[in-house]
């Protein structure tokens, strides 16, 4: 018998939205919209050219899927540590010692199921409702979404935009910061900018977010993404261990793992069992054969990282010489890391529109910049993370709108 009643599970019968009408309203203020919903249409669409996400069409070297393969073979397929396996630990404690200034202990890191996990980490940690998160745009717009999924709000700090580029004024970034600020996040290399914040920047942040008592929550991602360089400039050489400073890392981009999932967080030592208990409650732990995975990538896959910033690069000037030759283009200095060029269009106020018309017209898919925060509703994001082929075609396509 049914333990609800007819009249009941009449009325739910007829409520068409009764589910979705239980569901908090911070979440229901919270735009579906993003680029995932916007790209949707197309994908598997083999005609689309998808330059809209951030990631290439690059597949991890073989050697990091044989080491999965090799740990589900020894058995490694059971719950794990809270805040990764050891041997991951250690080998990003050995490999961030070495790109930066200063040595990192394997006690700072936890290993995430992405960076994105590592970012929802970081804001729960953080944030309760009604909190702010300060964000320096433009920027990616997931630290965002996050910070509203927990009921904050998101504060926005504009980079300047002019003839030299992306440049952060941290003036401004003082007078955003009001008592319900709780951290500051920005991103370098920046996503969608490309730009580095220059270390004395970051060192005046970190200053004026220990004056105000006020987190920094640092992106790192395209760390390794930094043309003709090892490595952009990493807070972690400025920050003290016991700082409040966070660090996201991923290995979605520099060893092309989007797909897999995998990250991890860099934090002061006395985190640790408190995160310990935040991933107890949330996924329980990483992935466990993944997690060697991670091992043999950090091992093992330098040349392949190194590979991967050359490929950006490539792909960051083949895009600007062609954008450089479209006179309705306005592009700025070339991106110094990264994997987009972002930029304007004469004519094309609301990018939103043109990157539906784009794709309609040229069958090539591009991010519109209403996605990165306030200011950059007429900027449009290719990623360059293709083959030469690819995007000489993709390039060819575009000169019909946007020449
Ligand atoms: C700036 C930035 N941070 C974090 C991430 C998240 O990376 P992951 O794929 O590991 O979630 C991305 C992905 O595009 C990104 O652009």
């Amino acid at each position: 018998m049914s333990s609800t009643s007819p009249a009941t599970r009449a009325a739910a019968a007829h409520h068409p939205e009764l589910a979705l009408s239980g569901v908090r309203p911070a979440i229901g203020r919270i735009p579906l919209e993003n680029i995932s919903s916007l790209a949707r249409g197309g994908f598997g669409d083999r005609d689309i050219i998808p330059l809209w996400f951030g990631e290439g069409d690059v597949a991890a070297p073989p050697f990091i899927a044989e080491a999965m393969t090799r740990a589900i073979a020894a058995g490694e397929v059971f719950y794990t540590h809270q805040n990764g396996i050891p041997a991951l630990r250690q080998a990003l404690a050995t490999y961030l010692s070495g790109l930066g200034q200063r040595a990192i202990t394997a006690d700072r890191i936890t290993v995430t199921a992405s960076g994105m996990y590592a970012i929802m980490l970081a804001v729960q940690l953080i944030a309760e409702p009604g909190d702010s998160i300060l964000v320096i745009d433009p920027v990616w717009p997931n630290m965002g979404g996050m910070a509203q999924l927990v009921g904050a709000n998101v504060r926005s700090v504009c980079m300047d935009h002019g003839p030299g580029g992306w440049t952060l004024d941290v003036d401004k970034v003082a007078a955003a910061i009001d008592p319900t600020v709780k951290a500051v996040f920005y991103a370098s290399p920046g996503n969608p900018t490309g730009a580095m914040i220059p270390m004395a920047t970051q060192g005046a942040l970190l200053d004026l977010c220990r004056r105000r008592g006020v987190w920094l929550i640092a992106d790192e991602v395209y760390n390794r993404l930094a043309f003709g360089r090892r490595a952009a400039d990493t807070i972690l050489d400025l920050a003290e261990p016991e700082d409040r400073v966070l660090v996201i890392n991923s290995f979605s981009k520099s060893w092309a793992m989007t797909g897999w999932r995998l990250g991890w967080l860099t934090h002061p030592p006395s985190l640790g069992p408190t995160l310990a208990m935040a991933v107890q409650y949330t996924t329980s732990g990483v992935t466990t054969f993944l997690q060697h995975a991670g091992v043999a990538a950090v091992e093992e896959g330098e040349p392949f990282v190194a590979f991967m910033r050359d490929y950006c690069q490539n792909g960051v000037e083949i895009v600007c010489d062609a954008l450089e030759g479209f006179g309705r283009v306005r592009l700025g200095p070339r991106p110094a890391a990264g994997m987009y060029a972002f930029f304007e269009v004469d004519g094309m106020p609301d990018a939103r529109a043109a990157c539906l018309d784009i794709l309609a017209a040229t069958q090539v898919g591009l991010a519109p910049g209403v996605f990165f925060g306030p200011g950059s509703e007429s900027f449009l994001r290719l990623c360059v993370c293709r083959s030469p082929e690819v995007l000489r075609t993709a390039m060819g396509r575009l000169e019909k709108v946007l020449r």
